[in-house]
């Protein structure tokens, strides 16, 4: 690094670069500025100016050469963005010690222009040095320094690094400061055990250096490596860290409307739970900071950033990612997967497993803002029944109450509302009303127990100033309940059971928990606002929408149990679900059913979710699939989009359509919004009848399979609706398949998601496939798109060779279903054989599973010539009602020539064959299930 030539008017360094340093430099000055360091005689002021200008040069050449190193060598993907907010400009950013050069534009998927930042980081810019790393009896610890404060107020200047080999295929990376402590996440992980005998990943961290690595051991595959990204900043209220990713396939980082594979064209993801309509660019309601990334060999592996406050991450093309949290600690964990599938397991085992649904749950709900009245809710019940399409659950939104206050029942148009529900347990089905957590605080004292019981229990969230915080929501003026406060479950049972003593409703519907606020911040005076605190107006905002922390919510200074809301926003819809399941469970003494619109990590255990309030519109019916399979992944099975689209009006088409889709959602709900066409499925056409009744007796007849995915997915987290890639991780042709999606490993949905069209191009992944409908099977030896034929009255499904699936004959509730024989659905593979295993239990009780009140089966099938048979033996019989469930036959795909005989455990059965379906149909007279079986066809 050299300056080699130079003259009087013009310098270049070694590298050809010509410097103009001096250009705007008056020579007067310049020579005014040698004659103080003309301290040897005889040198003239000219010369002594020259010489000046040399060493200037020199110094000047140096630096700019070493920017041009640092900073001319990071190419654009790998520009890590040094000045995120508004307003950057080159003296702002080299301010920061950073540099500046205008880069290319990119657009993302929603066509908005990002731009490959301007102001980025030098490749040296200073970070924390490693110091030594010592082994410890959990992992390893080092402590890291920085000797130079960032640009941001209050650098914690060392930290420690705590590395903890949790099992052989988890990891975890805490660092914090280890001076003063500092907000952590309260939810429960699990302690810290054993070390692991064998550990897939390995961690790298040199003393003297910045940042760490996460390898797979196996193949030395980098997963995460912190020292790619210049700019680790750790900060009071401002934490960033940026790490390389394995491959730009990365999946997850909720709750946001985007591709499944998502974009990593400088897209920003911001995190902090909000009401907010799904639309592409925006943080939504609920936090989900865990994504999924793909490895070069199709090995998958997870990362989850357990933080709770505002946050940003950004994908970038390099590709990477950075987080930018304004709070908390760095609190990941590395899970190592390796299939996908693996990886969501290992989250839940972080996390939590979700909780286990009651079978009712499973049926079909229905929904709107604007029955009007309990007559008129009834009404639609009654339609239903008339077209005799299946419903499990009658909902009912705010109009309920008297002012939307929760808690009251308008007497002049609900007043009837418990001879409702009277008549929907008589026929098995169950009725879910909505509850908001904002609870009304201006009727007159003595008037509204909720408010007066809060204030004497203490439990509602304050202001800055120790005061009730109050807001807006429905009901006007509302104090919002602290869920975090001793008190609150108390208080928020007593409440509920009052309300279940006249109106006993069967599970809850938790809305507006972001929680959702009219107004920014608090009424005080009259007015809206928040203080100008650091906690209101933090020094760092990320990209969340409306621009600031309390756009439409509560003033992050507000204060909850010893919290600031700063850092427990989003966790607001996660400890008010704890707390509704806990409250619940004590009410009915049955399993909670809740779904919640604002959720964070843990809140599967405790309830679902629906994906807001979307639009009836084609292209929202498409991104469900997104959503449904993010919150599979997220640890929330239990999730669907509101059918035929909640804001708007939808049409008979778009209707029968997401209903056939709706079918398939793990929760099938019809939810419509006030004043807009009525949209239940009986409203419509016969043809259009016909086709909701006939996806949803699809759903039916595949109740104990659903019940047996919920089931395993509450006990290993295994996903109920999954990707296609999920099933074939090693297929790339298929990690960006988002107009399908599979049901557990056997079922596969392919629904038309366009206006008009008849016929659904289908992408089948390798091995063999049967239709729903009788048509001769599909046989692939790799994943191939395929046209199906698709009018508007079916759906496509298919089921997957190798794969047994139990079924039951559907009836118009769950309840009524689970009282038929079973039926298996077998469907061979090339070999000819087929296997799988179903769960049950009463469907209602708490702890069926875990008390061991549950029966379990497994089924086998073999074709090959000599013998053709499937057997059934039951795993565990712990369900009482197991020796009432009978077996009486089923569908046997792939069979290649129709039998002479077809027996059930040696008995005669009858069979219809049809050939070019492959397909024996056989009807046997039915036999206890709780004993081992055999079906033989010769
Ligand atoms: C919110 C909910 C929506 C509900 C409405 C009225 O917008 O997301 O589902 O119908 O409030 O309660």
């Amino acid at each position: 690094m050299s300056c080699d030539s130079y003259s009087q008017s013009s310098y270049s360094c070694a590298d050809g670069r010509a410097l103009d340093l001096y250009q705007g430099l008056d020579p007067l000055r310049l020579s005014s500025v040698a004659s103080h360091f003309s301290d040897q005689p005889g040198q003239t002021q000219a010369k002594m100016a020259s010489n000046i200008r040399q060493h200037v040069f020199l110094f000047f050449c140096i630096i700019a050469t070493s920017f041009g190193q640092k900073c001319g060598r990071v190419d654009d993907n790998h520009r890590f963005d040094c000045y995120p907010e508004l307003g950057a400009s080159q003296q702002k950013c080299e301010a920061r010690g950073c540099c500046w050069a205008p880069g290319e534009s990119w657009r993302n998927n929603a066509g908005v222009k990002l731009d490959v930042p301007y102001c980025y980081y030098p490749l040296d810019y200073p970070g924390y040095i490693n110091g030594p790393q010592t082994q410890t009896n959990y992992g390893l610890t080092a402590n890291l320094k920085r000797t130079t404060q960032s640009y941001y107020p209050n650098d914690i200047m060392n930290l420690k690094m705590d590395v903890y080999f949790e099992t052989d295929t988890r990891l975890r990376v805490k660092i914090y400061d280890p001076n003063q402590s500092r907000y952590e996440v309260p939810i429960e992980t699990p302690p810290f055990t054993f070390l692991p005998s064998n550990p897939m990943y390995k961690v790298q961290l040199s003393s003297g250096q910045t940042g760490f690595n996460v390898i797979r051991k196996a193949n030395q595959e980098v997963i995460f490596n912190t020292t790619i990204g210049p700019g680790f900043i750790y900060c009071d209220q401002f934490i960033q860290i940026s790490s390389s990713l394995s491959s730009s396939f990365v999946y997850g980082l909720g709750e946001h409307r985007s591709s499944l594979a998502l974009p990593t064209d400088w897209q920003s993801f911001a995190f902090w739970a909000r009401d907010q309509p799904p639309s592409p660019d925006v943080n939504l309601y609920g936090v989900h900071p865990f994504y999924i990334n793909l490895e070069s060999n199709g090995d998958a592996h997870g990362v989850f950033l357990l933080n709770s406050n505002a946050m940003d991450a950004i994908l970038q093309p390099a590709p990477a990612i950075t987080y930018r949290t304004i709070g908390g600690i760095l609190d990941f964990y590395f899970f190592l997967g390796p299939d996908p599938i693996d990886v969501v397991r290992q989250y839940q085992e972080v996390i939590g497993m979700p909780f286990m649904p009651p079978m009712w749950a499973l049926g079909f709900h229905l929904c709107r803002w604007g029955y009007g009245s309990a007559n008129g809710t009834m009404a639609v019940v009654e339609r239903m029944r008339q077209a005799k399409i299946p419903q499990d659950v009658q909902w009912n939104d705010i109009e309920y109450s008297v002012g939307r206050k929760d808690f009251t029942l308008n007497p002049d148009t609900f007043g009837n509302l418990p001879t409702l529900i009277a008549d929907l347990h008589a026929n098995g089905l169950h009725y879910m009303p909505i509850v908001d957590p904002a609870i009304s605080s201006s009727q007159t004292p003595g008037s509204y127990p909720p408010y007066d019981a809060g204030v004497t229990d203490n439990i509602f969230t304050k202001a800055d100033d120790g005061s009730i915080f109050i807001g807006k929501v429905w009901p006007g003026d509302t104090a919002f309940p602290d869920w975090f406060h001793p008190n609150v479950t108390r208080w928020w049972q007593s409440q509920a059971q009052t309300f279940h003593n006249d109106v006993s409703f069967d599970g809850m519907w938790l809305d507006m928990n972001e929680p959702s606020n009219f107004v920014d911040g608090r009424v005080t005076g009259g007015q809206p606002g928040c203080t100008g605190n650091n906690y209101d107006n933090p020094p760092f905002v990320p990209g969340v929408g409306g621009g600031t922390l309390y756009s439409k919510t509560l003033c992050p200074s507000a204060k909850q149990n010893g919290n600031i809301h700063y850092n427990v926003h989003s966790l607001y819809g996660l400890s008010e679900v704890k707390v509704s399941y806990t409250v619940l469970a004590n009410i009915r003494k049955k399993r909670p059913f809740i779904i919640s619109r604002s959720t964070f990590p843990s809140s599967g255990k405790y309830g679902g979710h629906w994906l807001g309030d979307n639009a009836s519109q084609w292209p929202e019916m498409h991104s469900s699939i997104t959503g449904i399979l993010n919150f599979n992944m997220f640890g929330v099975p239990m999730v669907g989009a509101d059918i035929c689209g909640f804001n708007g009006d939808t049409n008979e088409e778009l209707c029968t359509r997401w209903m056939q889709l709706g079918a398939f959602y793990p929760f099938s709900r019809n939810h419509n919004t006030l004043n807009a066409k009525d949209q239940d499925p009986a409203i419509f056409s016969k043809a259009s009848q016909d086709s909701s009744r006939n996806a949803l007796h699809m759903r039916y007849s595949l109740l104990p399979y659903l019940y047996t995915l919920f089931q395993r997915a509450h006990v290993n987290g295994s996903m109920v609706a999954r990707p296609l890639f999920f099933n074939f991780p090693r297929d790339p042709s298929l990690y960006k398949v988002d107009t399908q999606f599979m049901l557990g490993g056997a079922v596969l949905v392919s629904p038309v998601l366009t206006q008009g069209a008849t016929s659904v191009s289908a992408t089948f992944p390798p091995g063999r496939w049967y239709s729903n409908s009788p048509e001769p099977p599909l046989t692939f030896n790799k994943s191939t798109s395929m046209s199906l034929d698709a009018p508007l009255g079916k759906i496509n499904i298919h089921y997957r060779g190798g794969y047994i699936v139990p079924t039951m004959a559907p009836e118009t509730t769950t309840n009524a279903t689970a009282k038929n024989p079973v039926m298996l659905v077998v469907s061979l593979d090339e070999s000819g054989n087929a296997k799988g295993h179903m769960y049950w239990d009463d469907g209602d009780e708490i702890g069926s599973y875990e008390n061991g009140k549950y029966s379990s089966w497994s089924f086998r099938a073999k074709s090959n010539g000599q013998q053709n048979s499937v057997t059934s033996s039951v795993d565990y019989d712990g369900f009482a009602g197991s020796s009432k469930m009978m077996f009486k036959g089923g569908i046997i795909q792939g069979v290649t020539a129709n039998p002479t005989t077809v027996t059930l455990n040696g008995q005669r059965c009858n069979n219809t064959y049809v050939e070019h379906a492959q397909l024996l149909d056989v009807e046997c007279p039915p036999v206890p299930f709780n004993k081992p079986l055999t079906l033989q066809w010769d």
